[in-house]
């Protein structure tokens, strides 16, 4: 029997979403959607599925087994709240939430529930690649991690509706959890660096360097770039005592030709990770149809809430701002390795 999901918000990711549960996925079918525009949600919404006027009324209809939550960040606590009162597994595009006292009432509400409920959509660690990286680092054949070197190059981003802090509190949490992830490591501080601003990007302060300090003494150094032209490009790179592990560059047609040999470039994150969030679909619906979660948690939407602070507070001081966490709940402690395969 299929999962019968509902999803809210169906912009540009949320189109995406309903895309491949209704063309690649199977076990799935989209059977409500609801968004503030509800012009846009009746023009996303697959043949036979109910527009709903509000996403209460979505998530509570007894035709709708989980969610998928694609609106706005400062609109995901509500929506979260409704969905496990309801009972139902929902899975949330990152940010879970907009800050840490929000995330802790999710926590609290999932805790009190019993039973893990959210999944947080950080699609990297689906990515194959990435799971090929850290099956490297936990064979042990490398020696213990020292440090990890994390870039993340945008082509663009858009004028105007992208903001200087947007790199520290919306593009460094992919970067943030994944060291997090690789490493198995929570991070207790933070640093930035503001290096020369590129000219492209207008007024915005980019590129930033960021050093994420991890409990076992790791450092990772993450470099953001959101203007830089020439593509969408993600690298990441693991010194261990006894060597290097890193991403591959994707494999992609070599082209010769009057310009030399080369290799075209990921335009953006929907063709860099596409497989990935296949993938991560793929699990959610596995475990959603068993009326639970899988892969990233409240807890590390959370923490990813938390680095997003630091990180602001740091690019202000100057200095190593540090990272206070409340003690994570038992619900999130023996949360499941994913198979690296
Ligand atoms: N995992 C990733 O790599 C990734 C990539 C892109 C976007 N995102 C996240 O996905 C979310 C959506 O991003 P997007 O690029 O699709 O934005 P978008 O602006 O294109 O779409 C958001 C949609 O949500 C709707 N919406 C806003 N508030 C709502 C509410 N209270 N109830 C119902 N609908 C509401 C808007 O009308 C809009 O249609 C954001 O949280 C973003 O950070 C994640």
């Amino acid at each position: 029997m299929s999962l019968k999901v509902g999803v809210i918000g169906t912009g540009m990711i949320g189109q995406d979403h309903i895309r491949r549960l209704t063309q690649v996925l199977s076990g799935v079918e989209v059977v409500a959607v609801n968004d503030i525009a509800m012009d846009r949600a009746e023009s996303a919404a697959p043949a036979g599925a109910k527009v709903f006027e509000t996403p209460q009324e979505l998530i509570n209809d007894e035709n709708v087994d989980a969610i998928v939550i694609c609106s706005w960040g400062p609109a995901h606590e509500e929506q979260l709240l409704a969905c496990i009162a309801a009972g139902k597994p929902v899975f949330c595009e990152k940010p879970l939430v907009t800050s840490a006292e929000s995330a802790i009432r999710v926590m609290e509400a999932e805790v009190a529930y019993g039973k893990r409920l959210v999944q947080v959509g950080f699609m990297r660690r689906f990515d194959a690649d990435y799971r090929r990286l850290k099956t490297v680092l936990d064979s042990g054949a490398l020696g213990a991690p020292l440090m990890y070197k994390s870039v993340h190059r945008n082509a663009s981003v858009p004028e105007g509706l992208y903001t200087s802090d947007m790199p520290l509190n919306d593009t460094l949490v992919h970067d943030a959890d994944i060291s997090r992830w690789l490493l198995d490591d929570e991070i207790t501080g933070v640093e930035v660096r503001v290096p020369r601003r590129s000219t492209r990007g207008n007024d915005l302060r980019d590129p930033v360097m960021v050093m994420l300090h991890m409990s076992s003494g790791v450092i990772v150094d993450v470099e953001i770039s959101v203007n830089v032209a020439y593509g969408y490009d993600i690298r990441g790179e693991l010194s261990c005592e006894t060597g290097i592990a890193a991403l591959p560059n994707r494999p992609a047609t070599v082209i010769t030709d009057q310009f030399g040999i080369r290799q075209a470039i990921p335009e953006d994150w929907r063709e860099r990770f596409i497989e990935a969030y296949d993938q991560e679909f793929r699990e959610w619906i596995a475990a959603a149809s068993a009326g639970t979660a899988t892969g990233p948690t409240t807890w590390d939407g959370y923490t990813s809430t938390l680095v997003a602070d630091a990180a602001l507070r740091a690019v202000d001081s100057g200095k190593l701002e540090k990272i206070e966490m409340i003690e994570k709940p038992a619900l999130y402690s023996a949360v499941e390795k994913i198979a690296a395969e």
